[in-house]
């Protein structure tokens, strides 16, 4: 029984007090005054808090939460994951799930899924979901986005974030966070900064030029704090510059909190904190923790040993920290939760609804991208095909158990089986093959999946018995990939391979040889090699997509979607062909050095012409679309003016169909080096057979800037420039140039 109310009765009785004087009008106390302005209302419970009830306030009590001002009627802040879906409860001082019977949510999809869609209004449907979601199970920090760069196809929490470039995942982020938090729940974007990868994450120090740090890795941040207002930042687990980021002088202090005026709260990472004098001193705000046996084995490492709590309490009481700084923690903390649990004005969100399993479903059928059909095997017609093979654990293993911290506990997963069977019902008949044997456990923090992947066969005979089937069957979908289950997609582990695991190339190519009619389904959050790809005429990325995969799946499969999504990262031929491994370091040792600097992605694919599997932004569609007639409305730019790019892309296909059409710039003479070209806008366009649009890209002098590291400022340099405008990095359908006075 929830006896939260027992908190307000200091407050009720305030209330009461001033009316009980005569009948004088009733005056609360400031700070409950929603009418009166945030800041001030701030000030005014400030000034009523003792020095620990401040340092109460920064530290978690608890798994998931942090203490309130109860004497002030000031509630707890209660934290939950993830970025796909609301975690379910845990006990106050565990990881495993409560076992609650009325908290399974609507598991969305991965957010590579959602970058993948292209589509700012996918990203604002995404968080006023999820938002609900958070809302309705009463949680006050939504732990998510994530918006760490893709930088290695072997980080194990790719799957977790938004792709490789910052202008498209800026663009994303900026809905879902604004969205979120007009349920009143606080969007926390992570994991701030440099976190691309899960090797040594608690103690690994990236080093990297600033150069890449401001134009690579903090876009997205900034975007998310600055455009998307988000209340708080979750600090990395791994250092910057030697200090831990979860109390980094240089990004929270100087960069954060300085030059992007966040005015929100630092939470850290769960056990990211590491000293006291940095979390007193270099802008952490409120510290949250992965070890506490304070509930059972005594108090070594209970909650109130906490940096921020009781050695940050000595400190103050000895005078060796700053009350200023301590008041500017405790007011983030304040202005967190009136935002959030003390505010009065929230809807009341929902749970599991059809609107939010339908938000699921679309955003996973618009996010699926189909990288090959040749022949146009796909979309399947069901009514051709009498007999129809799926082949693949991946086909029938749920995949919203397991990975990490973003695991979920849902009512129900639809798998792509089961959305086969749904969508073919008896017009075909379906038969299944296991192919391979990947993870057959199921359980993640006492989430089991129930299901019984158990298999006695060996790895020849599940292929034999896979090929045997393809013979005979009028069409063959393989379902594979990856299944976040250890090093293949899974927190705190990266991969170990950048092929596919268990042997799943064998199957494929087995099964190419035996049926021609062969679709690759990859369930994954990551690229991988494909050194079957000539024998097979179709391949899908349908990604890890959530509770309705099967549903989105046979969407796209059947045709009843077509196909938009463009890849948000690069899928190179060769692991040696990405920047990291081909230049960079990773994992690296006690220190990561990004030798490859701002090259990250197509932007080293195009600068060293090293052809990719498949590129940046590419995604095939059912339809056929052409993109011309690019010009400019100038040919000069001057330093306050704008210059509009114009093209028109029309679809010349027999079905209505979406273009992402991707506007890139190259800045054709900079003192420093540059990429040949980078992401500068995109627009989706929903076009029916025939039906001609103009597209119009609007581009200022800011767009143009990089980062000057010799002058710590960014420039926009005089010159010559080509803005490119196609359906893809590696399509670029027509340029043009202007020059910057
Ligand atoms: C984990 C993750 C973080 C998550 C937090 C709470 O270690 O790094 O993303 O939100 O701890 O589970």
């Amino acid at each position: 029984m929830n006896l939260n109310f027992l908190k307000t009765i200091p407050v009720l009785l305030l209330f009461a007090g001033c009316a009980g004087n005569g009948g004088s009008s009733t005056t609360v106390a400031s700070y409950l005054n929603e009418n009166l302005p945030l800041e001030e209302r701030i000030e005014d419970a400030l000034s009523r808090m003792t020095l620990e009830e401040k340092v109460a306030v920064l530290h978690a009590q608890s798994k998931f939460s942090s203490a309130g001002v109860p004497r002030l009627g000031i509630p707890e802040l209660w934290c939950t994951d993830g970025p796909h879906g609301i975690r379910p409860e845990v006990l106050w001082d565990e990881w495993n799930q409560a076992r609650w019977t009325n908290d399974s949510c609507t598991a969305f999809p991965a957010l590579t899924c959602l970058a993948a869609t292209w589509n700012p209004r996918m990203a604002a449907l995404y968080g006023r979901s999820i938002g609900e979601e958070a809302r309705y199970r009463e949680k006050d920090v939504l732990l998510g986005p994530g918006v760490n760069i893709y930088r290695t196809p072997l980080n194990g929490r790719n799957f977790e974030y938004m792709g490789e470039d910052p202008y498209l995942a800026s663009r994303m982020v900026v809905p879902y966070v604004r969205e979120v938090q007009k349920n009143g729940v606080a969007a926390c974007v992570k994991h701030f900064a440099l976190n691309n990868q899960e090797t040594r994450r608690h103690s690994v120090n990236v080093v990297v030029d600033d150069r890449a740090l401001r134009e690579i890795y903090l876009p997205a941040f900034e975007a998310a704090v600055r455009q998307g207002g988000a209340w708080s930042v979750m600090g990395a687990y791994n250092k910057y510059r030697g200090e831990h980021c979860c109390h980094n002088r240089y990004l929270l202090n100087d960069i954060l909190k300085g030059e992007w005026g966040f005015d929100g709260a630092v939470i850290s990472d769960w056990g990211g904190a590491h000293d006291t004098k940095q979390s007193a001193e270099n802008g952490l705000d409120l510290e949250f923790g992965t070890g506490t046996d304070g509930l059972r084995a005594g108090t070594r490492n209970a909650y109130d040993n906490y940096h921020l709590a009781f050695p940050y309490l000595e400190m103050l009481r000895r005078g060796e920290a700053d009350l200023a700084t301590l008041d500017d923690k405790v007011r983030r903390v304040l202005r967190l939760n009136f935002r959030t649990a003390m505010n009065t004005h929230k809807p009341f969100g929902s749970l599991n609804s059809p609107e939010h399993l339908a938000a699921a479903r679309r955003i996973a059928g618009e996010g699926m991208v189909l990288l090959k059909n040749d022949g146009g095997e796909l979309p399947l017609d069901s009514v051709a095909v009498k007999r129809l093979l799926v082949v693949g654990e991946n086909a029938v293993k749920m995949m919203t158990v397991g990975g990490g911290s973003s695991s979920l506990k849902v009512r129900h997963e639809y798998t792509p089986m089961e959305g086969i069977l749904e969508a073919v019902g008896d017009r075909c008949e379906v038969t299944f093959e296991r192919g391979y044997v990947g993870d057959p456990t199921g359980s993640y923090n006492g989430v089991e999946t129930g299901q019984d992947l158990s298999e006695t066969r060996s790895e020849e005979q599940l292929i034999a018995d896979a090929v045997e089937a393809a013979k005979r069957a009028d069409a063959v979908i393989f379902v594979g990939g990856l299944n976040k289950s250890a090093y293949q997609d899974c927190e705190g582990t990266d991969r170990r391979q950048y092929g596919l695991p268990y042997a799943q190339d064998r199957v494929i190519e087995a099964l190419a040889a035996a049926n021609p009619h062969l679709t690759v389904v990859l369930v994954s959050g990551n690229a991988v090699a494909m050194p079957w790809l000539d024998r097979v005429p179709a391949v899908l990325e349908a990604w890890f997509s959530g509770s309705e995969t099967g549903h989105a799946l046979t969407d796209v499969l059947f045709g009843r979607v077509n196909p938009s999504g463009k890849l948000p990262f690069t899928f190179p031929v060769r692991l040696e062909d990405n920047a990291a491994h081909a230049m960079g370091e990773f994992p690296g040792g006690d220190s990561v050095r990004y030798n490859e600097s701002i090259l990250v992605g197509y932007r080293w694919h195009d600068t060293k012409a090293i052809r990719p599997l498949f590129a940046f932004g590419h995604g095939l569609s059912y339809t056929t679309f052409e993109i011309g007639n690019v010009k400019a409305d100038r040919t000069t730019l001057t330093p306050k003016g704008v210059l509009h790019v114009t093209a028109d892309v029309t679809n010349t296909g027999d079905r209505a169909g979406a273009e992402v059409v991707q506007l890139y710039i190259g800045d054709e003479e900079s003192s420093l080096s540059r990429p040949v070209k980078e992401l500068k806008g995109f627009e989706k366009v929903q076009l029916a057979p025939g039906e001609t649009r103009t597209v119009t890209f609007e581009i200022a002098p800011e767009a143009l800037r990089y980062y000057d590291d010799t002058k710590g400022q960014w420039v926009a340099e005089p010159g010559r420039f080509t803005a490119y405008v196609g359906a893809a990095s590696d399509d670029i359908r027509g340029q043009v140039e202007f020059t910057l006075e």
